[in-house]
């Protein structure tokens, strides 16, 4: 079972460590898989199920407008962080999300871009 993490190793920029940490405190407790379900391909179905969140990748991120919008209004499952977040913070979680190439275990989150 060992989760192989394909994380490319790379310098983020700052706006996307920033994004990181955003991430890591509002977003990865709903998002991110459990070991070992790790290597789940993009779009797949499979959940977690505490939260049902889906596990987020880049390509969640294809359509900002869309995933903007989503993370301000939220839904009946999900908080909206329109209040809590600003325009730029929002930006900077988008920024990080557009580098996670696979849906993150909460360890590679930790460890991404170090
Ligand atoms: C309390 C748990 C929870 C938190 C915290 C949370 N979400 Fe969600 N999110 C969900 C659930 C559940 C869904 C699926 C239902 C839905 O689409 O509303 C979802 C859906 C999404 C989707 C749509 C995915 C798709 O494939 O349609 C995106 C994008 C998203 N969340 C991003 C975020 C981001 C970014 C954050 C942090 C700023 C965040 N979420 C925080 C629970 C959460």
């Amino acid at each position: 079972m060992s989760a192989q993490q394909t994380q490319p190793l790379r310098t983020f920029t700052p706006t996307e460590k920033s994004g990181r940490s955003i991430f890591q405190t509002r977003c990865a407790m709903c998002h991110v898989g459990q070991e070992p379900a790790t290597e789940m391909a993009t779009g797949s179905a499979e959940r977690r199920p505490a939260t049902l969140g889906p596990l987020l990748s880049k390509a969640n991120a294809s359509d900002e407008t869309r995933l903007r919008q989503k993370i301000k209004e939220g839904s009946r499952l999900m908080p909206g962080y329109k209040h809590t977040l600003t325009d730029e913070q929002i930006a900077q979680v988008i920024a990080f999300m557009k580098t996670i190439e696979r849906p993150l275990t909460r360890l590679a989150v930790a460890r991404a871009g170090e």
